[in-house]
């Protein structure tokens, strides 16, 4: 048995991509795997908390019983039942990689292939995180950065712009880690600090960025 170091407290999670639809059988996605947000939801169960784990369209499957999961295909979606929790929350973490447009309309019909080229106009996806922080009151929240320059910088402007307690960066740099990958190599920043860490297993690097959570908390 491990320490039940969250016990009574609701963890709220977003994982995976979003498919934004074109028409009823095409749609704008990701290759996100979901694996990073599902692997924060199984051990913050296994730290005795109560987890949400709201997903878009993932192969990964849930195995601890305090996982509440909720399947959503799209960012307005994943927004909507985010929302539905996020009162209730004490801690979130926004691992989803959320499109950030979406098609302006979904054709009612199959697209048909005709001309040599075919306009899609897409407008914003709602930022969810940026709306969590907006409406933060006891919440911890955490979200995740990928950058590609000055990506210490711009992870830290993301921490204060989202109005965030943590941000982990993720290394595009590392061959290995960040996306479709099982491993992954972070960087967290708190309003304080800095902190790095090896390239790791996704399990490790959730067991790494819980510690880093339930260290501000109890400060
Ligand atoms: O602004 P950017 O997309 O780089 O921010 C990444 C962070 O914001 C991640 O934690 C991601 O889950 C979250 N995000 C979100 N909704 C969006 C876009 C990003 O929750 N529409």
């Amino acid at each position: 048995g491990r320490k039940r170091s969250l016990e009574g407290k609701m963890v709220l999670i977003t994982a995976g991509p979003t498919y934004e639809a074109i028409d009823p059988v095409r749609f704008i996605g990701n290759h996100s795997s979901g694996k990073m947000g599902y692997s924060l939801a199984e051990e913050a169960a296994e730290r005795g908390a109560k987890v949400i784990l709201v997903s878009g369209p993932s192969g990964m499957v849930v195995k601890h019983p305090s996982i509440e999961l909720y399947r959503v295909t799209s960012a307005k979606e994943m927004m909507a039942k985010v929302f539905e929790f996020y009162e209730h929350t004490d801690i979130g973490i926004a691992s989803a990689a959320v499109a950030d447009y979406a098609p302006r309309e979904v054709a009612k019909e199959k697209i048909k292939k005709k001309d040599e080229h075919l306009t899609i106009e897409l407008v914003k996806n709602p930022d969810i995180l940026k709306t969590m922080g907006e409406q933060k009151r006891h919440q911890f929240l955490v979200g995740f950065a990928l950058e590609t320059e000055n990506e210490e910088e711009n992870a830290q402007a993301k921490m204060q712009k989202k109005n965030l307690d943590m941000i982990v960066l993720n290394s595009l740099r590392d061959k290995g880690a960040g996306f479709r990958n099982d491993t992954n190599r972070i960087k967290i920043f708190t309003p304080a600090g800095k902190k790095e860490f090896a390239l790791k297993s996704k399990e490790e690097v959730a067991r790494d960025i819980l510690d880093c959570i339930e260290a501000e908390i109890l400060k």
